[in-house]
């Protein structure tokens, strides 16, 4: 293809989202003349103060909950490890029990907090099963509930797949057995609505930079009345939860990207809807060997992902990025070892499929136009990597 007319197109918005015209506007004043510590007593202070309770509100009222109930934190990650951390040590404090149940298609924020939990303070974990679209049946949740279960944590829509998981269902049975209840919301407040009472959830976590807001910028929803203690230990900002000089800009940001999908959310999940399940057909109609992972109406409406047969995801990625279309795979790739997708091997993908795992993530500024240039080359592609591998020695 020549370069000149090679196009510029960005399919990977679950990765991470451009920063919306109105959230840009809204933060520039807090990098210049409302600079102020919101923790001073002075005026510029104040003003940084005022900006910032008036950003929990609108957070809290876009989810549901209380300005009182959110947290500010430095991204998704961290929400999500003082999240359970501060729960599981909470709960541990007040005799309440050692054990915690979560699921095997967790990002690895999640997944690599619960593993520490386990290994350096000694939590019982349970994983629970998934089906073939990674997804948990709540009646699994209630088998793996033990006297001494504290904590329990399933995400809300699958970075990887996409597919939704019950989290309504399983925060019923968590709030009727006195469970505290953890849900990673991250991926879903642009393309979902996400209300804490409908999801019964206890501590939810979100990101900002995944619904048009700025990076490096996170939330943590925390229930009035849940066990938690600060992992961060330090002053007293956002109520002791978070201690630490709080990100004004960021949490301003995080307001008006929140008030922006809220605003649009239902009328772009509809439109995006309908480009994702024609990419489905798409490359379904023209790839040979090419399944979609996750479930395939039960998902996130911008989220479109596949497995390919004998093909490695990787390759596939950079042969797209060469056409000038930007997507991501599941599996990490360490030194040209590639590995399945632990996710994709829990829903019993086989090893030659999970290797091809190919996520296609649609967002706001998504065409149709963006999607017909996917339909006509992704099949090129594949056939191009296939046709690569085969003629490898040993293949
Ligand atoms: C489901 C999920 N949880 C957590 C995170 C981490 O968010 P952040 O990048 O803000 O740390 C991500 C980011 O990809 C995610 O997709």
């Amino acid at each position: 293809m020549d370069k000149s007319s090679r196009p510029h197109i960005y399919l990977d918005y679950s990765a991470t989202t451009p920063i919306a015209p109105p959230v840009v506007e809204a933060m520039q004043p807090f990098f210049s003349e409302t600079f102020g510590n919101a923790a001073s007593a002075h005026e510029y202070g104040r003003n940084a103060a005022a900006a910032l309770d008036e950003a929990h509100t609108v957070v809290g009222c876009a989810i549901g909950a209380r300005g009182s109930e959110i947290v500010f934190t430095g991204c998704g990650t961290e929400s999500d490890n003082l999240a359970l951390r501060g729960a599981a040590l909470a709960a541990r404090r007040s005799g309440r029990g050692n054990h915690i149940i979560s699921s095997p298609v967790e990002h690895h924020a999640v997944e690599a907090t619960v593993e520490q939990l386990h290994e350096l303070y000694g939590f019982d974990v349970t994983m629970l099963p998934v089906d073939g679209c990674g997804r948990v049946d709540p009646d699994d949740v209630k088998r793996a509930i033990r006297p001494d279960t504290t904590l329990v944590s399933v995400m809300l829509g699958n970075n990887e797949i996409g597919s939704i998981e019950p989290v309504g269902a399983i925060g019923r049975i968590c709030r009727e057995r006195n469970i505290i209840f953890h849900c990673d919301a991250v991926q879903a407040p642009a393309y979902m609505p996400v209300d804490v009472d409908v999801l019964n959830v206890d501590l939810l976590a979100l990101s900002s930079h995944k619904f048009y807001g700025p990076k490096g910028s996170g939330v943590l929803y925390i229930r009035d009345g849940t066990p938690y203690i600060p992992a961060l230990t330090g002053g007293g900002h956002e109520r002791g939860r978070r201690p630490g000089t709080v990100n004004v800009a960021s949490a301003v940001g995080t307001a008006a990207a929140i008030k922006y999908v809220s605003a649009q959310r239902d009328e772009q999940a509809a439109r995006l809807r309908g480009l994702r399940d024609r990419l489905f057909e798409g490359v379904l109609a023209n790839v040979p060997n090419a399944r979609i992972s996750g479930h395939s109406t039960d998902r996130m409406p911008h989220h479109a992902s596949f497995v390919f047969k004998d093909i490695d995801g990787e390759t596939l990625l950079m042969a797209l990025d060469v056409e000038g279309i930007a997507v991501s795979t599941g599996s990490a790739c360490t030194s040209g070892n590639p590995e399945p997708s632990p996710v994709l091997l829990a829903m019993g993908v086989p090893r030659e499929w999970a290797l091809g795992g190919l996520r296609i993530t649609l967002g706001y500024h998504t065409t149709s136009e963006d999607i017909d240039a996917v339909i006509d080359a992704l099949p090129r592609c594949v056939q191009q990597v296939r046709a690569a591998a085969a003629e490898l020695p040993g293949s």
